[in-house]
């Protein structure tokens, strides 16, 4: 795994030629490999799917595809999303029996007539397309959850559960008046989608977003990524949008189609993202240990990156390079996340 030494700060990109933008410094393999595609005629979809697979296959990532941490009964479920335009979206949610999530997202807008399918229908239509199956729970992620379930510490921080965090609560004061009490296997730890964004050589864009998940979520639940408009959202009139972190708080802010809009109406990337963090920061009071990123690329190739604190890496693939980048923009530097990612151990330290 390529380490994110040197770390620039991320800027404005200079070339407004083919570039793939993603989330955290493990997709910066998958950036230069892709990117390599991308000058050679390969289209911006080819890339973003390209990057989100070679995160999905690498077991080292906890949080995403074959690695990616269990739910609270120990089964891996994935969600993805690709999109490059509002008429052509595609997501998959809580699969698990099929590792290439984002590939069968991309099935779902290209051979259907429809956006989105979930559990047994995504899996049953992966089946359908002779996508082949496969057991999802790594031996390492299936240790960290027999940890987990005994309280044990399992090299990420836990979260102290249920008096903090917001799991499940986009409105928390009303919501906890209204809610029964949380749930036991209620907690949250950082985590980290892979959201793509690439732009090529025809000036087409495109973004992908894949992720098992919050570590150890209740059975069922689903959080931003999978969902059009909160992990991701690209159009071409405006620009595209990818979220990592507390799929929770994205959500309650639609966060990508927020960035996108923002640029919509003169928005520069590093603006939109700024709104939405600060709209986020304003409605949800996030706790030290909650993280949530963006990265905007607008329609002309301009990109940004911002995130709550400090110990987000975006990766960057264009004519000059592949680099691990640190963000524009940090809202409280002087906090990062609790304890280092296992796959990330130089992104957030
Ligand atoms: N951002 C990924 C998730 O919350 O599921």
């Amino acid at each position: 795994m390529m380490q994110p030494q040197n770390i620039k700060v991320a800027s404005v990109s200079e070339h407004p030629s083919p570039l793939i933008v993603a989330t955290w410094s493990f997709s910066a393999r998958g950036c230069r490999k892709a990117f390599q595609d991308l000058t050679t005629g390969s289209s911006a979809l080819d890339a973003v799917c390209s990057v989100a697979r070679e995160a999905e296959a690498d077991p080292t990532i906890d949080s995403v595809g074959f690695g990616g941490l269990p739910d609270a009964t120990g089964k891996v479920t994935l969600d993805a999303a690709v999109m490059i335009a509002p008429e052509r979206c595609g997501a998959a949610c809580a699969v698990a029996r099929h590792l290439f999530v984002t590939d069968l997202a991309r099935k779902v807008m290209e051979r259907t007539s429809h956006v989105m399918l979930a559990g047994e229908g995504a899996d049953a239509f992966a089946d359908a397309m002779d996508m082949p199956s496969t057991d999802l729970l790594s031996p390492a992620a299936a240790q960290a959850w027999r940890r987990w379930r005994v309280g044990e510490p399992i090299g990420r921080p836990v979260d102290a559960g249920p008096s903090s965090g917001q799991l499940f609560s986009s409105h928390a004061a009303s919501a906890r008046a209204h809610a029964p009490a949380r749930h036991p296997m209620e907690r949250e730890t950082p985590h980290d989608t892979v959201g793509v964004l690439a732009i090529d050589r025809a000036r087409a864009l495109a973004g992908a977003c894949s992720t098992s998940g919050m570590p150890f979520k209740l059975a069922g639940r689903v959080g931003d990524s999978s969902i059009i408009g909160h992990g991701l959202y690209v159009d071409p009139e405006a620009g595209g949008a990818v979220a990592t972190g507390s799929g929770e708080m994205v959500m309650g802010v639609n966060g990508s189609f927020l960035a996108v809009e923002c640029m919509r109406r003169g928005a520069t990337p590093s603006e939109a993202v700024h709104e939405v963090l600060a709209r986020i920061e304003r409605r949800f009071r996030p706790q030290s240990h909650q993280q949530v990123a963006l990265i905007a690329l607008s329609r002309t190739g301009e990109w940004s990156a911002g995130a709550l604190r400090s110990g987000f890496i975006v990766s960057c693939a264009q004519a000059s390079g592949t680099e691990m980048l640190q963000p524009q923009f940090v809202m409280h530097p002087e906090e990062a996340v609790d304890g280092p990612h296992p796959a990330d151990a130089g992104g957030k330290s």
